[in-house]
């Protein structure tokens, strides 16, 4: 007989069946699809240079044998936790310790320990709930826990902020009771949508949270300074329950799993523990290539002069060619600017629901990604919007992207007729 967690784990999530849909499509008609579902960075020379040159060095330094031939503490490779601690004091003026931080193996690994260690059955009793302040958010934390039912979230509150944008606002006065709450979970740009939480929104996220220890975990995939994408002025706090957590794999590491957990050390030493069991450590090879990157701010560096720009040379193309074609008499809206790779667009009373947009796209060779999964934790079947919204993913070509805006506007032009 196998287990319940078996059954739960095997079940596929609507993403991995649209995933499963999406590769079957690529393989079939790769030749003529226009692929703006994927979430890969753009490919740019630069980073090339930049990890060639750090994995020479690495190869090449007395340090190499010592890094892959030992097993070592599971939580620290030292130089790695020496070059964030100088990185967060340089950035935010933040001195961290040894005991801030934790490196896993990617996010859905964090975010597995997490979920697992302060939500479901508590000691004594209760149940706590995943608490999305945002709808949708991103769909990585879905599938990370043992048990059903773990999100509660709210319905999204998009406002119109000019004649085809739009922007979500975090809505406090529909927060959860906070003794339903074992954790709350948010990404900081969003993925799928273009918003970034505002410092006062963050502040309201705070306050809600001020006289519990319930942890607060903000996902930084996309942030400050690495691989900075933000276009807003935003501000990293380090609040008491916070972990602030950022990756590499924006920045051109997607596979090598490399996470960084930093804050509450409690909370730290709780993660250690599931990391040591499931994993024993991360990578070192991979931590010692980024330690040596970060190190010499050639990262940094390549983030503020270079990714920046190119993503905002993308969007602004993106922009151009959605005023340019997408139809003057519908009422579509893209989510307001504030940071880049992914287009979020809604269209308002749309006919057909996102899955079926998807069908009649895939039919003219555009993929994206229907988004009504990525509202979690609200009743979809009640709330229209979480059905009525796409997001294009805009690191292909050009010409692409241009070509598929253009089949876009028809598709729209033709349901909405
Ligand atoms: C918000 C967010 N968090 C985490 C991830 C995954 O990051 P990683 O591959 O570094 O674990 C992604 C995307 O791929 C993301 O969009």
């Amino acid at each position: 007989m196998i287990s319940k967690i078996w059954k739960k784990m095997t079940k596929l999530s609507w993403v991995r069946k649209i995933m499963n849909d999406i590769i079957l499509t690529l393989k079939e008609n790769s030749w003529n699809i226009i692929n703006m579902s994927a979430w890969n960075p753009l490919v740019f020379i630069e980073h090339e240079q930049l990890w060639k040159k750090h994995t020479k060095l690495l190869l090449s330094s007395d340090e190499f044998v010592n890094i892959i031939w030992r097993y070592w503490s599971s939580k620290w490779y030292n130089p790695l936790i020496q070059a964030l601690k100088k990185y967060f004091k340089d950035e935010f003026s933040y001195i961290a310790e040894n005991e801030n931080i934790l490196i896993t193996t990617g996010s859905q690994s964090m975010f597995f320990y997490a979920i697992n260690a302060f939500a479901w059955k508590t000691q004594d009793s209760n149940f706590k709930k995943v608490f999305l302040p945002q709808s949708p958010d991103y769909t990585g934390y879905n599938s990370m826990w043992l048990d059903e039912n773990m999100f509660i979230s709210i319905p999204p509150k998009p406002v119109k902020v000019a004649k085809h944008s739009y922007k979500y606002k975090l809505d406090i006065t529909n927060f959860p009771d906070i003794k339903d709450v074992g954790i709350i979970i948010l990404s900081r740009p969003c993925n799928p949508t273009w918003n970034v939480l505002t410092d006062e929104e963050m502040q309201q996220i705070y306050d809600y949270t001020e006289w519990t220890d319930i942890p607060i975990f903000i996902d930084s995939a996309y942030g400050t300074p690495i691989p900075n994408l933000v276009y807003t002025d935003m501000k990293t706090k380090f609040y008491k329950n916070t972990i602030y957590s950022m990756s590499f794999s924006k920045a051109w590491l997607p596979w090598e799993r490399i996470w960084v957990a930093i804050w509450n050390s409690k909370i730290i030493k709780v993660l250690e523990n599931f990391h040591a069991n499931l994993s024993i450590m991360s990578s070192r090879f991979w931590q010692a290539l980024v330690a040596s990157a970060l190190s010499n701010w050639d990262l940094k560096e390549i983030s503020k002069n270079i990714i920046k720009q190119k993503y905002k040379a993308k969007f602004d193309l993106v922009n151009k060619y959605l005023e340019k074609y997408m139809p003057d008499n519908i009422s579509w809206y893209k989510h307001k600017v504030e940071w880049a790779m992914f287009v979020f667009i809604w269209f308002e009373n749309l006919l057909v629901t996102d899955d079926e947009l998807y069908g009649l796209l895939k039919k003219r060779g555009v993929l994206f990604v229907p988004w009504n999964t990525f509202f979690n934790g609200i009743d979809k079947n009640k709330i229209k919007h979480s059905k009525e919204c796409l997001r294009l993913s805009i690191t292909v070509w050009d010409e692409e992207i241009k070509k598929a805006i253009k089949i876009l506007s028809k598709v729209v032009s033709e349901v909405y007729n």
